[in-house]
């Protein structure tokens, strides 16, 4: 059977979320450090270690059929390559920042200026959209060192937790966009492999639910029944079991992570008592 080909960041900031959750949806690799490739032992699948920077190549020339990549880095280098899933991990900025003490506080104060960036084709597209005029020097590892040996008066890098601008002296002053891993396919992906990238979507989909939602179970007197589940969404509605003791219930539903701690007070304040909150592992709707 033919195996879909894809391609992980061999080293970095994504390759350990990215062999997560191929973990999660259950493909098992063997992974040795210093290989290129690996077959799954329980799917038709390869993956294949490369370089973050040249796996846009690879998905362009077909040599892989898809990626979990960033983003930042398929804008840059990946001529029309689309992805079919957002996958929540490796979140970043891709920011334009200067010296603290510069006199430079927004884009326009860079006309005329220097900017240091490994994302030359971004910068220069954001720089012409807004009829900005900058000299562009295109280092690859770095780039935040830039303004303090004199290379450059402001630098266009990917920001995370900030602490590489901090450490720098650095002040963010434009953020380009907001970037995350994503699941990008091979133009000339075979429709047999696409049925196979199907499967990996579907699973990647019920993994990354999961993640987003928590199992709440709780008791609640039959009285605040009503107010009680109109707090809880569930997947079509809650479900309301009968407690042993009389005038009782235990309601079970799926929150959203994101307003979790605010369900909980408002449930608090209904009156619903013995509140467990459990992780989910999966959600296949
Ligand atoms: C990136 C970027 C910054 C840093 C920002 O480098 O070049 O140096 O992350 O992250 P922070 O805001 O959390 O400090 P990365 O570690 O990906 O390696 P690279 O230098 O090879 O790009």
């Amino acid at each position: 059977m033919n195996k879909i080909r894809i391609a992980v960041q061999k080293s970095g900031r994504l390759n350990e979320d990215s062999m997560r959750i191929l973990k999660e949806i259950g493909i098992a690799i063997d992974n040795g450090k210093d290989q290129l490739k690996a077959a799954a032992r329980n799917f038709p699948l390869e993956v294949f270690y490369l370089r973050n920077g040249d796996i846009p190549q690879y998905l362009t020339d077909g040599v892989v059929d898809a990626a979990i990549i960033g983003e930042n880095v398929l804008i840059e280098k990946g001529n029309d390559i689309e992805f079919v899933e957002r996958l929540g991990f490796s979140k970043c900025k891709v920011s334009i920042a200067v010296p603290k003490n510069s006199t430079s506080n927004s884009l326009k104060d860079l006309d005329g200026k220097r900017i240091a960036t490994s994302y030359p084709n971004t910068v220069t597209k954001y720089l012409e959209k807004n009829k900005i005029k900058a000299q562009l020097h295109t280092i690859n590892g770095s780039v935040e060192i830039a303004p303090n040996i004199g290379l450059a008066d402001g630098i266009c890098d990917i920001v995370s937790s900030g602490s590489t601008l901090f450490k720098n002296g650095l002040k963010e002053i434009e953020v380009l966009f907001e970037s995350e891993a994503v699941l990008a396919v091979s133009p000339a992906i075979s429709e047999e492999k696409k049925a196979i990238l199907e499967k990996i979507q579907f699973r990647m989909k019920a993994v990354l639910k999961g993640r987003n939602s928590k199992y709440v179970l709780l008791n609640a007197p039959n009285d605040k029944l009503t107010e009680i589940i109109s707090i809880l969404p569930g997947m079509k509605s809650p479900t309301v079991l009968p407690l042993a003791k009389e005038g009782w219930s235990s309601v079970h539903s799926v929150i959203d992570k994101g307003q979790f701690w605010q369900i909980i007070d408002a449930l608090k304040a209904k009156g619903a008592e013995g509140i467990l909150v459990c992780p989910i592992e999966n959600m296949v709707l």
